[in-house]
């Protein structure tokens, strides 16, 4: 188990010959247990090494890694004014058609990018994806262990500890729905409390990675695949008044609706106003053109999908993708179907809004400054290099660029479809603008006084 990467990764180097090839067809669609998505994985790697690399966030309880497919064209580094996207799946560990569909799309990037797809080059070229298909790999080891076709519903959902990592994030939302009666922050809520996050021993190990991952990167979209219905969810998970059942608007619910709609509209299943209910007695009626507001379906306490929003700058959904969690092998072609197209539509979400720098009057980076929208209670910050992207749906809009020691700008933009428009900030810093003052009135004093001959 603890079998090191590097070294098992030799034993991947002969599976690369069998796996090289063309589109679709070349993609074998079959269950991928531990070792053998991990070769799937180094396959893609050593198949299009030049935009791609696999890293490890951490490890599971059991001391299985938690696995990353990077592709980009600079794998490795955050390229200044390029977005970060991320797909995770297999959270509970027994929702397993997100595990095979991104090992699949992994595969398909990379095919199609070596034949030349202009779409699919433009896309790896213009933005860093980032690809977990498992953040449970224990509880998939167990769900996949049982015999037969016929798996139990809850047998691996949790991690090895039994912990429900869908209910294990730190609760930002109790956090936020304080802060808009009293005025707090609206964005960042972990802010400078990383250590509490580690010294917090009822945080599960996969978890705790994937926390650090969404501080560390500064991802601007994801989205969190699930199984046991088909619909896309959007935040808040949560309810305000504690209410099982209750819509619970973000700030940003137009931008998160049509984030939602951008991927079930591709789906043919999930966007079919006929589709039966997944079982005769679920409570489908918040489902509408396939996507549902997280708390008018039923409240989530913990979830990763609103932490995202509320710790980072990231805009996750959650999708749920089958009504069998662990559907037999042969219709894994059939998911691949209804979701290739929607997988790759949704990455390209991340190029929307409003993006660009926000720099000094010298030109220097600034990092940390706030890009707020008039209307919208929710900021989001630049990053290291300056660099910000803001999703937004169509419209016309204010925002502002703030940081501590400069003077606030604000501009008007027009916000198409796509693609983002580019938005530019140049501060003053605010010493600056005294030392213009000063000599402004230096100049006046000397004009006044030659023509007053004083
Ligand atoms: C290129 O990729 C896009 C996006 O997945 C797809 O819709 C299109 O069919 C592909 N083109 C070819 C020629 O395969
Ligand atoms: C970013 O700015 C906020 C407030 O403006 C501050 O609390 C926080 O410490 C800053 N973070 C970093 C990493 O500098
Ligand atoms: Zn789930």
């Amino acid at each position: 188990m603890k079998q090191s990467f590097w070294v098992s990764l030799l034993g991947a180097v002969a599976v690369v010959a069998v796996a090289r090839g063309g589109g679709d067809g070349e993609i074998s669609f079959e269950y991928h247990r531990y070792e053998e998505m991990r070769k799937a994985l180094v396959s893609v790697w050593l198949q299009c090494p030049t935009i791609s690399r696999i890293y490890t966030i951490g490890e599971s309880f059991e001391g299985r890694e938690l696995l990353v497919l990077e592709m980009s064209d600079n794998p490795g580094t955050h390229e200044p004014g390029e977005p970060e996207f991320k797909y995770i799946a297999n959270m509970h560990g027994n929702e397993a058609v997100g595990r095979e569909l991104l090992v699949y799309l992994a595969q398909y990037l990379c095919n199609q990018y070596q034949q030349g797809n202009d779409t699919i080059i433009e896309l790896i070229h213009s933005t860093r994806i980032h690809l977990m298909p498992s953040m449970n790999p224990d509880g998939f080891e167990k769900a996949a262990s049982q015999p037969g076709e016929m798996k139990d519903w809850f047998v691996g959902r949790s991690n090895a500890q039994g912990v429900d990592l869908n209910r294990n994030f730190p609760d930002l939302d109790r956090i936020v729905y304080v802060n808009e009666q009293d005025g707090g922050a609206n964005n960042h809520l972990l802010q400078n409390m990383k250590k509490a996050v580690d010294e917090n021993s009822k945080l599960a190990p996969e978890t705790k990675a994937v926390v650090h991952w969404i501080m560390d990167i500064p991802f601007v979209l994801s989205a969190n695949l699930h199984g046991g219905d088909v619909v896309a969810n959007y935040p808040y998970d949560e309810t305000r008044t504690g209410s099982a059942h209750e819509y619970s608007a973000s700030p940003d619910d137009v931008t998160f609706k049509s984030l939602a709609r951008a991927y079930s509209m591709f789906n043919p299943v999930m966007s079919d106003p006929n589709r039966p209910a997944c079982r005769k007695n679920d409570d489908d009626s918040s489902f509408k053109e396939g996507i549902t507001n997280g708390g008018a379906w039923y409240s989530v306490p913990g979830g990763m999908q609103d932490f995202n929003y509320l710790s980072s700058n990231c805009f996750e959904i959650t999708l749920e993708l089958s009504c069998d969690k662990f559907p037999s092998e042969d219709t894994l072609k059939t998911y691949w179907d209804q979701n290739r197209n929607s997988l790759v539509n949704y990455i390209e979400q991340v190029h929307r809004g409003v993006k660009g720098f926000v720099r000094d009057l010298q030109g220097n980076p600034v990092s940390n400054a706030t890009i707020s929208v008039e209307g919208i209670n929710h900021d989001i910050t630049t990053a290291k290099d300056g660099d910000y992207w803001r999703l937004l749906a169509p419209g016309n809009y204010k925002v502002a660029a703030t940081a501590p020691g400069y003077l606030t700008v604000i501009k008007k933009v027009a916000v198409p479809h796509s693609p983002a428009t580019r938005v530019d900030f140049e501060l003053e810093s605010m010493i600056e603008r005294k030392e213009e003052e000063r000599e402004e009135l230096m100049d006046w004093w000397k004009m006044m006084s030659q023509t007053l001959n004083f």
